[in-house]
């Protein structure tokens, strides 16, 4: 596995087990198989309904003697309902309680809307009374991300270490990808195999280049963002599929099929917090109003 040193001198998993979208009765068997296979950061969400699942997981892992609680880095994410310092204080004792952990490694604020100053507040005295290691944000579109790295510099607050954004082959965030590291947090990809949507796995290019190397066509995307020094997390509840997305240390891209690669972006990305339709429609979806 390879690491990433954060803003804080903390070193995070390059590649982990996303789980979003996995049921309830699948997550913990999941967990496990993933540690198994050799992933160590794990990353759950609040609005997923599996931190209880995650985290027995995680323990069974503990306890069955495959790894050590401190090799493990465990994500969660704080509901944009539950935003405001007093519900996500109670979010993030929430977590802890569901996940059954003394700490967990990263917090996200999950969505660039409503109260995220007084959520970011409850995140930094949790990680001051050592609940939290590290803090972070996700789906922070360019310009929200330079004004929220702004307003938490005149509070004197502690940087966020990640922004964990929609991010692979089809939708890569020029704009984003530019300022992000030049703050100093470092970029973390969600959706990297783009949920297998628009027919990636069968892409032309992203097969010949996987010829060329004998590895699949996921291999090769997860191999190319590891290459543009993104950390990303991949789901999978198939075995296989796991020990395949993993399968990744062992080849390079050579600085031309980088560039292929990237020729393919067709900057649209599946959620764009930018957009007042989508950003009435979240509203609709979360509230239910
Ligand atoms: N911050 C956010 O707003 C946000 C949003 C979305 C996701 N995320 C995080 O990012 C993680 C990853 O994103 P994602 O789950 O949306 O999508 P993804 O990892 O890009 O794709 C997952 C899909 O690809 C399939 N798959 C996985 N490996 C494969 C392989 N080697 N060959 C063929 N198919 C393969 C999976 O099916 P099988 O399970 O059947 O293998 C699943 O259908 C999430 O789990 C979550 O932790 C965050």
């Amino acid at each position: 596995m390879q690491y990433k040193e954060l803003n804080n001198g903390i070193k995070m998993p390059q590649l982990g087990l996303g789980v979003f979208q996995i049921p309830q009765n699948e997550t913990k068997e999941t967990v496990i198989n993933a540690i198994k296979a050799g992933y160590r950061a794990i990353d759950t969400a609040r609005a997923y309904g599996n931190e209880k699942e995650t985290g027995e997981g995680i323990n069974e892992a503990i306890s069955n003697g495959l790894v050590k609680r401190e090799d493990l880095f465990l994500t969660t994410k704080v509901i944009f309902n539950e935003y405001g310092y007093e519900a996500t204080k109670n979010a993030i004792e929430d977590s802890l309680n569901q996940l059954n952990q003394d700490y967990i490694d990263l917090y996200l604020i999950h969505q660039p809307y409503g109260d995220i100053y007084g959520s970011y507040k409850a995140l930094v005295e949790a990680k001051n009374e050592g609940k939290i290691k590290s803090l972070g944000i996700s789906n922070f579109y360019p310009a929200k991300f330079v004004e929220f790295m702004r307003e938490v510099k005149l509070r004197n607050w502690p940087k966020p270490v990640i922004n964990q954004i929609e991010y692979n082959p089809l939708t890569q965030q020029k704009v984003a990808s530019d300022f992000i590291p030049k703050f100093d947090v470092q970029m973390e990809a969600w959706a990297p195999l783009a949920q297998g949507r628009n027919n990636i796995f069968k892409n032309e290019l992203l097969s010949n280049i996987g010829k060329n190397h004998n590895k699949s066509v996921a291999q090769v995307i997860l191999r190319w963002i590891m290459q543009n020094d993104i950390v990303t997390v991949v789901k999978s509840t198939n075995p296989k599929r796991l020990e395949e997305n993993i399968d990744i240390f062992d080849f390079e891209l050579t600085n031309k099929e980088m560039e292929q690669i990237n020729s393919l972006d067709t900057n649209k990305p599946s959620m764009d917090h930018q957009n007042p339709e989508f950003t009435d429609d979240f509203y609709d979806m979360i509230y239910g109003l």
